[in-house]
């Protein structure tokens, strides 16, 4: 196994941004398995596949390709060959993921091609459950929280830049079922696993952020 850097937590944290500073700056591959889900449910929903349908969604699951590329540094997710880059990240797929993502068999799916990105390189593996059930022995382990208060500001600001019209209350709401879901479902709950390191993000920029984690990785390199 390579080196592997696990970091949980939950959705407007900052995650992705962060985890792909922390990659360039040590050099590891940074992988999204959001993405992952997010792609599933997209393949579920373009074939009218309801998160209550295992049946149909066994068979989705079936035949299902899922590609994870770098090209120029960058991230692209291919679904059955198709950049989905875009088609990801709609409110519909925002509004089913967790839902898909509760479902045993897609987590059973999903797990181990994480864990086979870990055999040959050095990896920062963002998402949910990593530190807790897709790399429990990883090299470091970071539980990035955020109040959800400050997490719907940014989505409320975000969705300001963008000319998204919906209410901070709604946002709020929003993101808290949402994480409600991923919290309390009955296999990989988010939760933080007990030796994960704890960084707060709520009053903090991104460059503290991204200084922080990578003082936790450098100590661990040195030992
Ligand atoms: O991080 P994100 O918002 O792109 O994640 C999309 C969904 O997938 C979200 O509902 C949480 C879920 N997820 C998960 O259950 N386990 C992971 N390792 C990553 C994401």
């Amino acid at each position: 196994m390579g080196f592997v850097v696990a970091i949980d937590g939950p959705a407007g944290s900052g995650k992705g941004t962060i985890t792909k500073l922390v990659a360039e700056k040590r050099n590891l591959v940074a992988i999204d398995t959001g993405a992952m889900y997010r792609c599933i449910t997209l393949d579920c929903l373009n074939n009218n596949i309801k998160p209550t349908d295992i049946d149909g969604i066994n068979k989705i699951l079936d035949k299902i390709k899922i590609e994870l590329k770098l090209e120029n540094g960058e991230q692209k997710f291919f679904l059955n060959d198709k950049d989905v880059g875009s088609q990801i990240r709609t409110k519909k797929i925002d509004d089913y993921v967790s839902l898909f993502a509760a479902i045993k068999e897609v987590r059973d799916k999903v797990t181990p091609m994480q864990q086979k990105m870990g055999d040959n390189q050095n990896i920062i593996m963002e998402g949910r459950d990593i530190g807790t059930v897709v790399f429990p022995n990883a090299d470091v382990k970071i539980f990035l929280d955020c109040s959800a208060e400050e997490r719907a500001r940014r989505r409320f600001i975000q969705n300001q830049k963008e000319g998204i019209q919906t209410s901070y209350e709604e946002i709020l709401n929003n993101v808290i079922e949402r994480e409600r879901i991923n919290s309390t479902r009955d296999i990989a709950p988010f939760v933080k696993a007990d030796d994960a390191i704890v960084v707060d993000s709520t009053n903090m920029s991104i460059d503290e952020v991204v200084e922080t984690i990578l003082k936790i990785i450098d100590e661990k390199l040195e030992k």
